[in-house]
């Protein structure tokens, strides 16, 4: 694969598991230099494995105050100025909105939207004062559309559609660039455990391209709106769902 990330140093969240996970590797294999985070511990054994050299893993949980600061400190210290930002930490609590207990709709704006925006917050502050910076939201086709029991995660990621806006006019004139993406469902722990069973296979028949999205396709997406190339891409939210939010 072409070396296109050599020199780049980029941090992604939710990197032990699923999109992060991925992403990391993908990003790995082209050259960059990845700083993962996540809740679980074996991001730091995760990181460690991935192609080439200097990977860092850090196990936090991004919902404390601090995390995010102290997050790009640590990325600097370790690898230098952040390049790239893949926003990927995420949850999806899924409950009848009359349903829904306050912990559970807190727990879910606390990783899904206020931790996205401090982490593109702290790494958005260096980003800008470097002139160059990638920052790219994982947000979801349940930020364009309704589903079923997802009033919390529908709302989070609605407003990571708003932030990303906002962000990208602020930071554009100084090379930042923000995008958000928007997968349909996609084939990892969070999604096969959102989506099982009759539930999942009626959703995959009303997907037009009848089948869910494969993490490796969400991560050759995010490779390009993380590349050089993709300067003139800013603000937008890029629909990566089978055609499924335009039927
Ligand atoms: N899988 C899907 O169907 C799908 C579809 C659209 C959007 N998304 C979004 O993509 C992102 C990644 O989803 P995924 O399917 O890879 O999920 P996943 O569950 O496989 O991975 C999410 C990772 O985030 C980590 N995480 C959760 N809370 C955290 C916290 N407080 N601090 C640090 N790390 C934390 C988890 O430990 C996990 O490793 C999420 O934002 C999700 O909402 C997923």
């Amino acid at each position: 694969m072409e070396q296109q990330f050599e020199g780049k140093i980029a941090i992604i969240t939710g990197a032990a598991s699923g999109i992060g996970y991925t992403v990391a590797h993908h990003l790995a294999s082209r050259g960059a230099r990845v700083i993962g985070v996540d809740l679980s511990e074996s991001v730091v054994a995760l990181m460690a494995e991935l192609p080439g050299k200097g990977h860092h893993g850090i196990a936090r949980n991004l919902t404390e105050p601090e995390a995010a600061s102290e997050i790009v400190a640590e990325a600097i210290r370790v690898a230098g100025t952040p390049h790239i930002l893949i926003n990927s930490a995420g949850v999806a609590l899924l409950d009848p909105a009359v349903d829904v207990p306050a912990a559970r709709w807190q727990a879910t704006i606390d990783i899904n939207l206020s931790a996205s925006f401090y982490m593109a917050q702290a790494a958005g502050r260096v980003m800008v004062e470097a002139g160059y910076g990638r920052i790219i939201n994982l947000a979801s086709q349940a930020a364009v559309i309704g589903l079923d029991q997802h009033a919390a995660y529908c709302a989070s990621k609605a407003a990571i559609i708003g932030l990303t806006h906002v962000l990208s006019l602020e930071w554009a004139p100084r090379g930042v660039t923000v995008n958000a993406v928007s997968p349909t469902v996609v084939e990892t722990p969070l999604g096969k455990k959102a989506w099982a069973g009759e539930k999942g296979e009626k959703a995959k028949r009303e997907i037009p391209v009848g089948r869910f999205a494969q993490p490796e396709e969400v991560a050759s997406l995010i490779g390009y709106l993380a590349s050089g190339d993709a300067a003139m891409i800013t603000g937008s939210n890029v629909l990566i769902d089978g055609g499924f939010t335009t039927v």
